[in-house]
């Protein structure tokens, strides 16, 4: 059958379901047969049908789903039968209860159950008259819900009409029950898109849902990266199937948009394993989950147990813990970091989520604040998300206070009561002060963090006691600790003193790179301590840098220059640095190196035992030559150094094809050959 000879009727009922069938294999499978242009051609081809032949005009015409009425509101649909929601489980124990009642129901016949995806968005019904999307509502209060049939439509995974080649089974009216969501990198491209124009960001996909299908222009729906997924007939099962996982066959064979975890279990620890895996790997899915929905498989069964006014005796939900939850904000504390920087805090009234208590929760910096417009006193929403650090992400407006007042950026500091200073280009604000005690006691921390002199037994309790207690005012007063004077603090006993003190002395010879790091230069991360020891040699050659020489080192901009150059003028480090050269500690330089620059740009990834040099001599050597080391193998990676034995870096690189070095070849290149 060629088209040309298609009436004009015939021609248009080809062409839509063409292009539903297109639209399906796009949108729904992801595998597209034909190409976007031709897929134009179709779609442009049926446009021009129904402009010259208007007596066409159909409103399940894929022309239609942007339809261009702007209604005032939304009329309110009276669904057909009460729209029941689910009953929750959280636990093992809620789960078998659950089993136990529907088995005492079923007077001891086995049972199968179908486990689904529990999907985070906005519920909605879906009504079709002889295969044709008639109208979908939301599910409101369960007995009305909002008439959005138009902004649906713009939904391109939602079947328009339902091919009628395959509909032979199908009752002439049917319902189908669905969840309106959105794929969280859509989430994210759009939120970061609105941002970057200004507008507040959605606090999660499921706003962004919920706020979507409220809107009252379908064009302006149209733009939004909806997605729908079916998960049941409702009420009016299809006489021809006598269980749900057949029906969600058929649904699927139909062209809904069904979800692919759909699964077939036997027995109740079998329902347990799918939602223990699903709450493990819920982030691997491109959208959100809150749990799993455990439905009994046969209707006859289904019919037997029956409803309460809220839900069914014969599906559950079971969820997962909570990620997202809502509670007060009491007050926004500061935390003075140890650049100065200040951190604004979230106290909060303490509320349970996945799995803990949250009391606190940051909120990065001021502009966090205001693009929130978080207030004291307001009702917000806090978030877990495959991290563990929850974050604010919204705030019920409806629940602020009258009296709620925008946060306003403190002027001094909380600590020392400095004038607040705010660098040009930067997002924080900083006290300025460099003996503010917080200041000083974060220094300390981060001087004997790992990465840095690494010296056991200096956490950040302790450094307090220390600072609090007057022993310590600045880094060069750790190597005059005595253990007798540490004897005099609480939570010291002669062992715990006597160790620190042996701790802060081991600590003498660390390395020159770790020394510069653990000064706490603005800007000076491991990275650029480790380039900058390297090329100068020493911290006395370091101090007495211009910002000209230090700006030829590789890593090292004119902002680091000056950052390095304030460090080493002002009168407080030199302080530091006058007592930590009379207690001797100095940074132990490596072997002295040639210096040159034949290796600039180049980037380079060791893996495996290297037998001609240590592992921190070959990164010394690449950055005495210009070049850079890193821990992770990109595509950005000039060269992987292979050694004895590599680990996965090596399988990585041949992935992405970065050059990989032997041992002998690394040795030329260095060497300049
Ligand atoms: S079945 C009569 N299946 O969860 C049973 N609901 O908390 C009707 N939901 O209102 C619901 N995924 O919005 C069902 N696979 C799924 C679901 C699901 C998400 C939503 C739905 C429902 C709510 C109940």
């Amino acid at each position: 059958m060629t088209k040309e000879r298609l009436s004009p009727t015939q021609e248009a009922d080809w062409l839509r379901a063409a292009i539903a069938r297109h639209d399906h294999l796009y949108y729904v499978q992801a595998r597209p047969e034909i190409s976007d242009s031709e897929y134009d051609d179709l779609f442009r081809r049926l446009r021009t049908l129904e402009a010259e032949h208007p007596e066409l005009a159909d409103p399940s015409s894929p022309t239609q789903r942007i339809g261009d009425a702007l209604t005032a509101g939304f009329a309110t649909v009276r669904h057909p039968f009460p729209l029941i929601s689910l009953d929750n489980s959280y636990d093992e124990a809620d789960i078998r209860a659950f089993h136990k009642r529907v088995a005492d129901g079923l007077e001891g016949r086995s049972v199968s159950y179908i486990c689904e995806l529990k999907f985070d968005g906005v519920a909605v019904i879906l009504k079709y008259v002889g295969g044709r999307f008639v109208q979908g509502a939301t599910r409101g209060d369960g007995e009305q819900g909002d008439d959005v049939t138009l902004n649906l439509r713009t939904i391109r995974t939602l079947p328009l009409r339902v091919v009628p080649a395959r509909t032979a089974a199908i009752d002439p009216i049917f319902y189908v029950r669905g969840e309106v969501y959105l794929n969280k990198h859509d989430f994210s491209r759009y939120n970061a898109e609105r941002d970057a124009v200004g507008e507040k960001p959605f606090a999660n996909p499921r706003n962004f849902a919920a706020g979507s299908l409220k809107i009252l222009d379908p064009r302006v729906v149209a733009q939004r990266p909806l997605s729908i997924v079916c998960y049941g007939y409702d009420n009016q099962q299809p006489a021809v199937d006598d269980t749900h996982w057949r029906s969600m066959q058929r649904l699927g064979s139909l062209g809904f948009p069904v979800s692919e975890h759909v699964c077939r279990v036997d027995s109740i620890d079998a329902v347990i394993s799918y939602w223990r895996d699903w709450q493990e790997r819920r982030d691997e899915l491109p959208f959100e989950i809150d749990g799993v929905v455990v439905k009994v498989d046969r209707y006859v069964d289904q019919r037997t147990l029956g409803s309460t006014a809220r839900a069914p005796r014969w599906a559950i939900a079971y969820k997962f813990a909570a990620r997202r939850a809502q509670t007060r904000l009491i007050e926004i504390s500061l935390q003075v970091g140890r650049t100065g920087v200040l951190t604004p805090v979230a106290e909060l009234d303490p509320v349970p989520l996945g799995g803990v208590t949250i009391r606190r929760a940051t909120l990065h910096n001021f502009e966090e604040i205001q693009r929130l417009d978080v207030r004291i006193g307001d009702v917000v929403t806090l978030e877990r998300g495959g991290d563990v650090i929850p974050k604010i992400t919204g705030v019920e407006l409806s629940e602020r206070k009258p009296q709620a007042q925008p946060y306003r950026i403190p002027e001094s500091c909380p600590s020392c009561g400095a004038r607040l200073v705010r660098d040009e280009g930067m997002v924080g604000v900083r006290c300025p002060n460099p003996s503010d005690p917080e200041i000083v006691k974060r220094r300390i921390e981060h001087f004997a963090s790992r990465g840095a002199m690494d010296i056991a037994g200096l956490g950040s309790e302790t450094v307090n006691v220390l600072v609090d207690r007057g022993l310590v005012a600045d880094l060069g007063d750790l190597y005059g600790l005595k253990p007798e004077s540490l004897l005099e603090l609480e939570g010291f006993a002669e062992k715990s003193a006597v160790a620190l003190v042996a701790g802060i002395d081991r600590s003498r010879d660390r390395s020159l790179p770790r020394l510069v790091f653990g000064l706490g230069i603005r800007f000076v991360g491991e990275e650029t301590a480790r380039m900058l020891a390297t090329r100068l040699g020493s911290l006395d050659r370091i101090a007495a840098a211009t910002e000209a020489e230090l700006t030829e080192i590789p890593e090292v901009g004119p902002r680091v220059a000056q950052a390095i150059r304030e460090y080493f003028d002002s009168a407080t480090s030199r302080a530091v640095l006058r007592k930590l050269h009379q207690a001797g500690v100095a940074g132990k330089s490596a072997d002295a190196v040639a210096v040159s620059d034949h290796l600039a740009g180049k980037s380079f990834v060791l893996t495996g035992g290297l037998s001609t040099m240590t592992r921190e001599a070959a990164e010394a050597a690449v950055i005495a030559a210009g070049g850079k080391t890193s821990s992770s193998v990109s595509k950005k990676t000039s060269y992987v150094v292979a050694g004895e034995s590599p680990g996965s870096k090596l399988a990585k690189a041949r992935e992405l094809g970065v050059t990989v070095l032997s041992e002998a070849e690394f040795v030329a290149l260095l060497s300049g050959e």
